[in-house]
């Protein structure tokens, strides 16, 4: 949609009271596309990959063949995040080195993807998704009891430093919508009481498991197959 068209249709869901279509854009405009000089991150701060992760760059940059080593971009970006915890302009500059690329084609993906944290984030990164599938099986309702539960509100962080709570877009796991997640992990088909659960699970310095919480393994129907259910018949017979 149109960003002046969404302006408008958001403008009458507004008047009538109604939730905005979309809003993790407005809520995250300032940390994802925007970057003000900071002391903790500005160009002259140093970023330099580990002798370990120099030895990973390099495995991941082999992977692609020559002419085509900027699609090394995104995990070289995600081996940056991983070592320093969120991503400084100093990091980004460093993979534009090691690309050989300018530095704005590593600001494009790295403002575009929201895995990508531009400020530094708590210990645990809650990404609740918050588009149509998630949406229409209550993610209003798990995003309040998030809220509650960590007293945090959405692009903040708590001040202790142990929680951040983000806002996405759809993270592929519609068919087990509603979900969040927390650094690596994806908890799926949350109800209000598991997603307090799987919060107070990890406060108290447990890893809850993650996956489905409506006992299904993975993405299967819940309860017995509607399809698919006998030996397929083989070729040319129907
Ligand atoms: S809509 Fe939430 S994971 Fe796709």
């Amino acid at each position: 949609m149109f960003p002046t068209i969404r302006a408008a249709v958001n403008g009458l869901r507004h008047s009538l009271g109604l939730r905005t279509l979309q809003t993790s854009t407005a809520l995250q405009h300032e940390s994802l596309f925007n970057h003000r000089d900071t002391p903790e991150d500005n160009p002259d701060v140093p970023f330099e990959f580990t002798p370990e992760n120099k030895k990973r760059a390099e495995a991941i940059l082999a992977i692609y063949p020559e002419g085509h080593k900027r699609a090394a971009m995104i995990p070289l970006l995600d081996l940056a995040q991983r070592q320093y915890g969120w991503l400084p302009i100093s990091a980004m500059h460093k993979v534009a080195e090691i690309l050989n690329l300018p530095r704005m084609r590593v600001y494009e993906v790295a403002t575009f993807y929201t895995m990508f944290m531009r400020k530094p984030t708590g210990k645990y990164h809650v990404q609740i998704c918050t588009t149509t599938p998630c949406w229409l099986r209550g993610s209003d309702e798990i995003l309040d009891a998030i809220k509650k539960n960590l007293k945090v509100e959405v692009g903040e962080t708590t001040s202790d430093g142990m929680w951040m709570l983000s806002e996405v877009e759809c993270l592929g796991a519609c068919v087990n919508a509603p979900m969040v997640q927390i650094n690596d992990d994806y908890y799926e088909d949350l109800t209000v009481d598991s997603t307090n659960e799987i919060l107070n699970d990890l406060k108290a310095g447990k890893r809850p498991a993650p996956g489905p919480r409506s006992g299904r393994y993975a993405a299967e129907p819940i309860g017995e197959p509607t399809s698919l259910k006998g030996d397929p018949p083989g070729p040319g017979f129907g």
